[in-house]
């Protein structure tokens, strides 16, 4: 078998999940540039027609509502888009949700709320989309997590768990992926300006730009490496953080974050 390679519009449809807003909306409008017929999808249907009528290249963008929670939806989503418009060859798995957690009250429907978006999300489209891409022998799944989790943050034990969990589940699915001529990515973003973003109350350093984070996914996603994070000196200080032993690790952050 040949190793896993860049898919390309030649071999099928993009699929967006979170494509209603924020990097999600970003990456298929710059997608549609490419060449790429996209499938978004996301809850809220209204959004998405507005994105494909906003997408200047006409029909590029097909409107695909679902809520990522619903394992049979997402299935019965994922066969009548390829029975109608032909296979998916690339996946963004990105929708997702930030809830800031304390520890009192601790709130623990924000916990299941978030792995069920979060995690579970991610799992219900890769059952969706993956049976198709094992039988074709080839395929492209980025699944956006987040520098989040690459370690525990202030208010961040819902959200961070979830990502965390992603990198881990990312880079266990590499090694059944490479057998299988399946591309798996993954992609951690510092923070980019969006609604989610947007009502953040503390600092962010090194925001970027939604447009910016939407060219550098879809550059790496064409390039084909295993990881996509920026911006890069964040990502580096993030990287450098986690290998530092516990007490250095939270005598640096806190004075940081003021946490
Ligand atoms: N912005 C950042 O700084 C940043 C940094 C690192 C990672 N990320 C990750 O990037 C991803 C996108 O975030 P964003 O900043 O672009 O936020 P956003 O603008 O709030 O977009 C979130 C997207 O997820 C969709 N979504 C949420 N729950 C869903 C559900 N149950 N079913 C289907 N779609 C659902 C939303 O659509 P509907 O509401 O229409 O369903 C929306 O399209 C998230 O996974 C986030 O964790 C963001």
């Amino acid at each position: 078998m040949a190793a896993p390679r860049p898919a390309s519009p030649q071999d099928g449809l993009f699929w967006i999940t979170g494509a209603s807003s924020g990097i999600g909306r970003e990456l298929a409008l710059e997608a549609a540039r490419r060449g790429w017929r996209v499938v978004a999808t996301a809850r809220r249907a209204d959004e998405l027609e507005a994105l494909a009528k906003a997408c200047p290249i006409p029909h590029a963008i097909i409107p695909a509502p679902c809520d990522v929670t619903d394992e049979a939806g997402m299935a019965a989503l994922v066969a009548r888009i390829e029975a109608e418009h032909g296979p998916i060859s690339r996946a963004f798995l990105n929708a997702g949700l930030y809830l800031p957690v304390k520890i009192e009250p601790f709130e623990t429907s924000k916990f299941h709320k978030s792995f069920a978006v979060n995690l579970g999300g991610v799992a219900n489209a890769l059952g969706a989309v993956l049976p198709g891409m094992l039988a074709r022998e080839a395929g492209q799944v980025a699944v956006n997590a987040s520098v989040a989790g690459y370690s525990g943050l202030p208010s961040s034990a819902a959200y961070g768990a979830t990502k965390a969990g992603l990198i881990n589940m990312v880079e266990s699915l590499k090694f059944d992926g490479d057998r299988r001529g399946i591309l798996f990515q993954l992609v951690n973003p510092g923070f980019v300006e969006t609604p989610a973003t947007a009502k953040n109350p503390f600092p962010m350093p090194f925001l970027m730009k939604v447009e910016d984070a939407a060219l550098r996914i879809a550059d790496g996603m064409d390039r084909g490496a295993f990881e996509i994070t920026f911006p890069r000196r964040f990502a580096l200080i993030l990287k450098f953080l986690r290998i530092l032993p516990y007490p250095l690790y939270y005598a640096l952050s806190k004075r940081a974050m003021g946490a």
